[in-house]
């Protein structure tokens, strides 16, 4: 089978990665990165054009294509992929909706009873500072403007100015474009958050373990929100009970839901979970895997995936099982000096051999390429160390001896990803906050 992975970051190495080892599988990655380019092809490709993308599949004589990140499917890179008969693992642009319009995923969750936060939408300003004024959601209140806004668009608004603040500049101040003509605003849920994946055919959803992101670019979760410093799979919070009643009460009901409504999802499915004292919430959909939590989660399967996609882009993935290793994956983000800001990309990057030397770890890049033969820095999240273990604890320690062995100008890291998971105990898990 020959695949194409659709992206150039961290998580589509992962998946370029976990494919290229499975048997009668050749990859080719457009446009990867450097990273990539060591061990599968790549081609240039504007992700953002369907139409180039459906070329290259075509000139690839392509099996099978997988999306990475959201803007491709957004564009309708599926339903291109879909009109010329060609195969395409990813949801159709209506149904990637669930992730690019929050007002469409919230009147969605509402209509089919998917436990979310009370919630507003607001298309004007003046209706939006009235929802904040009324008190109705109490304080804190949050704002989340309505389309993609490369994970800044949320504000967990103390008080009435910060959210007056956040709907002036979404909706009049419009710092999103327009993905922030429209807003809404919610009541705050309380409680640990964790991520779950499911791999869906339309139909039905097979269940892909969880995990926990740190979104905040400095250690204690401080400072601003970035797409991922570093992620640990599985989440200790959603034992098999959790699993269970999250395939129950929202994968299920957002599978038959999508259906009803027209819009089939196929593809991964990512809930962003809140685990409140009332059973876990969603906090916010995304219809693609997360970026860094497929470097941990995909080297967890045992076993092959490739068919799994490819029988769920045909719509019936019922006679396939993914099954999962006993262990646990913790990963690092090398991020550049400046990330979430604006960064000096071009600097050389030393030693990812001796990093990738140490048991059980694996160096995926995310913002890397190649410069007078040697790999240089590309973007604000540059890599993402991986390592293994029997536990939390021997995998942090294997990761962070990763790290030490690497370095390149600027580079930043938390120091704590996964510290966290080894005081959580059961406790979350049952749902008590
Ligand atoms: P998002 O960009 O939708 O992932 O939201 C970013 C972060 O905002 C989430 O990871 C949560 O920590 C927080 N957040 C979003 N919605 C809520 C909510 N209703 N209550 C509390 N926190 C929230
Ligand atoms: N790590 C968060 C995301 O991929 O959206």
């Amino acid at each position: 089978m020959r695949v194409l992975v659709v992206g150039g970051g961290g998580r589509e190495h992962a998946l370029a990665w976990k494919l290229a080892g499975e048997r009668n599988t050749d990859v080719v990655c457009a446009p990867g990165n450097a990273g990539i380019a060591r061990s599968v092809r790549t081609g240039a490709v504007d992700v953002a054009d369907p139409s180039a993308v459906v070329a290259l599949a075509r000139r690839e004589r392509i099996d099978l294509t997988v999306v990475g990140p959201e803007l491709p499917l957004d564009r309708g890179v599926v339903d291109c992929f879909r009109g010329e008969g060609l195969r395409i693992f990813g949801p159709s642009r209506g149904a990637a909706q669930l992730e690019c319009s929050k007002v469409f995923a919230k009147r969605f969750m509402a209509r089919h009873g998917v436990p979310t936060a009370r919630y507003r939408a607001c298309a004007r300003a003046d209706e939006a500072h009235g929802v904040v004024a009324s008190g109705e959601f109490g304080f804190p209140v949050v704002v989340k403007a309505d389309g993609l806004a490369a994970g800044k668009g949320v504000v967990v608004a103390a008080d009435r100015a910060e959210a007056d603040a956040a709907i002036r500049a979404s909706m009049e101040e419009r710092c999103f474009g327009d993905a922030g003509a429209r807003v809404v605003i919610e009541e705050c849920l309380v409680g640990p958050e964790a991520s779950f994946f499911a791999l869906c055919d339309g139909r039905a959803a097979i269940p892909l373990t969880s995990a926990q992101d740190h979104k905040r670019i400095f250690d204690g979760d401080r400072g601003p929100n970035t797409g991922g410093m570093g992620a640990f799979a599985p989440s200790p919070l959603v034992d098999a009970a959790m699993q269970a009643r999250v395939m129950r009460e929202i994968v299920e009901p957002v599978l038959r839901g999508m259906r009803a409504d027209g819009h089939e999802y196929r593809g991964f499915l990512y809930a962003g979970l809140m685990l409140t004292c009332n059973g876990p919430k969603v906090i916010e959909f995304n219809v693609r895997f997360g970026d860094p939590e497929a470097q941990v989660v995909l080297p967890l399967i045992d076993g092959e995936l490739g068919p799994v996609l490819a029988a769920a882009a045909d719509g019936d993935a019922s006679g396939t099982t993914v099954a999962f290793k006993n262990d646990v994956r913790v990963g690092v983000v090398l991020a550049s000096a400046g990330y979430p800001g604006a960064v000096k990309t071009g600097l050389p990057i030393e030693g990812l051999e001796a990093a990738e030397r140490i048991a059980g770890t694996i160096v995926f890049h995310s913002g890397t390429s190649m410069k007078e033969d040697r790999v240089v820095t590309a973007g604000g999240r540059v890599l993402t160390v991986v390592a293994g273990g029997a536990s939390y604890g021997e995998a942090i320690d294997r990761a962070y001896r990763a790290v030490g062995k690497i370095r390149f100008d600027g580079m930043q890291y938390r120091r704590d990803i996964g510290a966290t998971v080894v005081n959580q105990n059961a406790q979350g898990a049952s749902g008590s906050p």
